[in-house]
């Protein structure tokens, strides 16, 4: 798929990863539908570096309703949807022991839910414009965190369900999925855990927001790759043979 005046809309446009995402499809030519919930002045700030080649959309994508509305408007605005990125998400700590039921179904509803539904709004729109899907999961999928298992469950989720909806999109649109290894960790992080990520990785650095849009946009333009999980991680998934 050519970017060039196509619709993408990126879920969580406004700030981090989304941003870097939404910035780097609109500047190959696409029209960037920017959602955001809170991050209102970062979606407005995106669009504006775009010099209006897109529109921010608010929506609190643990409601069902939302993501379906999400989906109306854009189609509304545009008559059309080649594109869309599930990268929304929420990443709390919640150790084992401790987790509520309300911890367990606010990360799914953002995480895995919203994605679902989503695509399965927009699967007309996307099937009619030989469009595309690309989710946003997580290397922490295949090895999850004690500290974080609701969040790396809703990952493993989405890595199934990269696949289910490939098939579900078939033969007419795709969905492939990026998953990101140490990128932009949260600030919460101190000196002593940011080296321990580095020495986690073969490469040995943390990964840049503009290595995930690159993977973003790739799977975007791939014609010819449907129900893959690409790993952004400088790879954190191969074990070094030693620290
Ligand atoms: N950062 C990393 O290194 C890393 C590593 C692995 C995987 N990932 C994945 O990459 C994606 C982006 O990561 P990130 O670090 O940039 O995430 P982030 O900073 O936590 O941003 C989360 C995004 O989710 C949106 N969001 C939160 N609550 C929402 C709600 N109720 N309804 C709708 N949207 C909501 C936020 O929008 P507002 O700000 O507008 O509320 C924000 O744009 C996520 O899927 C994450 O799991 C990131």
């Amino acid at each position: 798929m050519d970017l060039e005046d196509r619709i993408i809309l990126v879920t969580g446009g406004g700030k981090r990863l989304g941003r870097a995402i939404a910035l780097k499809l609109g500047r190959a030519g696409a029209w960037i539908a920017v959602h955001h919930h809170a991050s209102g002045a970062g979606a407005r700030a995106v669009v504006a570096a775009l010099e209006g080649r897109g529109r921010t959309y608010r929506a609190d994508l643990r409601s069902v309703p939302e993501t379906q509305a999400l989906v109306a408007a854009v189609l509304a605005d545009r008559g059309r949807l080649d594109g869309l990125v599930l990268n929304a998400a929420d990443f709390p700590r919640t150790p084992f022991g401790t987790v509520t039921e309300r911890d367990w179904d606010d990360v799914f509803a953002l995480n895995l839910k919203a994605p679902f539904f989503l695509v399965q709004s927009a699967a007309p729109a996307l099937k009619s414009s030989r469009g595309a899907a690309v989710l946003i999961g997580d290397v922490s999928a295949r090895n999850p965190w004690v500290e974080f298992l609701p969040y790396c469950l809703t990952k493993t989720g989405i890595a199934a369900l990269t696949l289910g909806l490939a098939k579900a999109l078939a033969p007419e649109a795709r969905a492939n999925a990026v998953a990101p290894g140490p990128v932009l960790p949260p600030a919460r992080r101190d000196a002593a855990e940011r080296a321990r990520l580095i020495r986690s990785t073969l490469l040995r650095r943390i990964g840049r927001p503009a290595d995930v849009a690159r993977a973003v946009r790739y799977l975007l333009e791939a014609d010819y790759v449907t129900g893959q999980v690409l790993a952004v991680d400088g790879g954190q998934t191969i074990r070094p043979d030693r620290d």
